[in-house]
C-alpha cells in the first residue's frame, strides 16, 4: 500500500484542485512521515505552493495527526507521537492528504488534553496572532482596533490582548458583534456602518494607540482611528500611506515558530485562550471548506478531520 487520498492542484490553475490517489512521500533523514487526522483550513491553501512543486501536488499548510515513520537523524520525535505540523511550501506536497512529510523543525508535540481537530488550528493563524502581539508590542492598558476580529487570527489575538490587559475594540459585520464580545472585546463596530470610524473615536476621542489591519483593504482605514504616533501592523500586503507620525508596518515573521507553538499550546490547555471551530467537515467534502474559508466570512477555524 503505497498510494493515498490527497486534494491535488493538478497543474500551475490554482482553481483546479481534485481528489486523487498519489504516491505516499518518501521521507529524508531529517523528516517524518505523519498520518494526518486532521486539517486547518485558511485562505493560503490553494495557493501556497513551492514554485518547483511537481504535480499532482497536494496543497495544505497546517495540520495535526500521529508519527508513522521518522528519518533517521530525528532525534526529538519517535513513532506515535501525536503532533502539531506545518506543511507550507513543502517541496513534497501539503497536508490535505491521509500521509504528510515534513521536516522535524515545522512539528510540534500535541498536548494530551486537545483533540487533533483543536491542534489543527493552531500553527497558522496561532503564530500569526502571536506574531502580530509580538509586533504590536503594547502594555496593559492599550487600547486596540482590530479589523477583522472574528477570523482565526482576530479570535486569538482578542484573547491574547485581554489576556494582558490590552483593550480592545473589534470591527466585524453586524452577526459577529456579539462574538467578539463573548471572547473579550471591550467594544465592537460593525464594517458596514457608515459612522463605525466615529463609533471608534466615541470610545477613544484621541484614537486607539494602535490597529491590526488582519482583513485585505482594512489598512487605511484602520489608520484613520489610530491616535498621532500610534501604530498599523498589516498582515494581508496593504499599501497604506503613513500619516500623523502612525507608524506602518506589515508583519514580519520573528518568533521561533516551535517555541511560539508550544507556548500558545500550554495557553490553550490551561483555558487561557479558546480554539474556536466553526465547523468541521469530513474529508470527502474538504472543498467545501475550501469555498466557504474564501468568503473570508468564516467564524474562528474551519476545520476537516480524516
Ligand atoms: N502576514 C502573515 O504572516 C499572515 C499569516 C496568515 C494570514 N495572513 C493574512 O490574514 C488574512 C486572513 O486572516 P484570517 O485567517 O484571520 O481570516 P478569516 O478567518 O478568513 O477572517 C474572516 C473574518 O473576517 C471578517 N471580515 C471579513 N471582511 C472584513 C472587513 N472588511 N472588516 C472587518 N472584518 C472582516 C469576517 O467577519 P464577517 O463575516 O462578520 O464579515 C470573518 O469572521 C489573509 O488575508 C491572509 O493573507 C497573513
Amino acid at each position: 500500500m503505497n498510494k493515498m487520498q490527497a486534494f491535488v492542484r493538478l497543474s500551475p490553475d490554482h482553481k483546479q484542485v481534485e481528489l486523487k490517489k498519489v504516491e505516499i512521500p518518501s521521507i529524508d533523514e531529517h523528516e517524518v512521515l505523519i498520518k494526518v487526522k486532521a486539517i486547518g483550513v485558511g485562505i493560503h491553501d490553494r495557493y501556497f505552493i513551492p514554485p518547483t512543486a511537481l504535480f499532482p501536488y497536494p496543497i495544505g499548510i497546517e495540520g495535526a495527526g500521529v508519527i508513522v515513520k521518522t528519518g533517521k537523524r530525528v532525534n526529538n520525535f519517535q513513532i506515535g507521537d501525536r503532533v502539531i505540523l506545518s506543511s507550507s511550501m513543502q517541496p513534497k506536497g501539503g497536508c490535505w492528504a491521509e500521509y504528510v512529510a515534513v521536516s522535524s523543525d515545522a512539528i510540534v508535540h500535541l498536548a494530551d488534553d486537545l483533540d487533533f481537530t483543536e491542534g489543527a488550528t493552531i500553527m497558522v493563524a496561532g503564530k500569526t496572532a502571536l506574531e502580530s502581539m509580538h509586533a504590536l508590542n503594547l502594555r496593559k492598558d492599550n487600547t486596540l482596533f482590530v479589523a477583522g476580529a472574528s477570523g482565526a487570527i482576530g479570535t486569538l489575538v482578542i484573547q491574547l490582548a485581554k489576556n494582558e490587559g490590552i483593550r480592545v475594540i473589534g470591527s466585524a459585520s453586524s452577526k459577529n458583534q456579539e462574538y467578539m464580545k463573548s471572547l473579550g472585546a471591550e467594544e465592537t463596530v460593525d464594517y458596514a456602518n457608515p459612522y463605525w470610524k466615529k463609533q471608534v473615536k466615541q470610545w477613544m476621542p484621541e484614537g486607539v494607540d494602535a490597529a491590526l489591519a488582519i482583513q485585505p483593504g482594512t489598512g487605511s482605514d484602520s489608520l484613520d482611528v489610530v491616535k498621532n504616533g500610534g501604530k498599523v501592523i498589516t498582515l494581508s500586503g496593504d499599501k497604506v500611506e503613513p500619516k500623523r507620525n502612525v507608524t506602518v508596518k506589515q508583519l514580519q515573521h520573528k518568533l521561533n515558530m516551535q517555541q511560539a507553538i508550544s507556548e500558545l499550546v500550554q495557553q490553550i490547555v490551561t483555558d487561557k485562550v479558546k480554539v474556536i471551530i466553526e465547523r468541521v467537515y469530513p474529508f470527502e467534502d474538504a472543498l467545501q471548506a475550501l469555498e466557504k474559508t474564501e468568503t473570508r466570512h468564516a467564524r474562528g477555524k474551519l476545520v476537516v478531520s480524516l
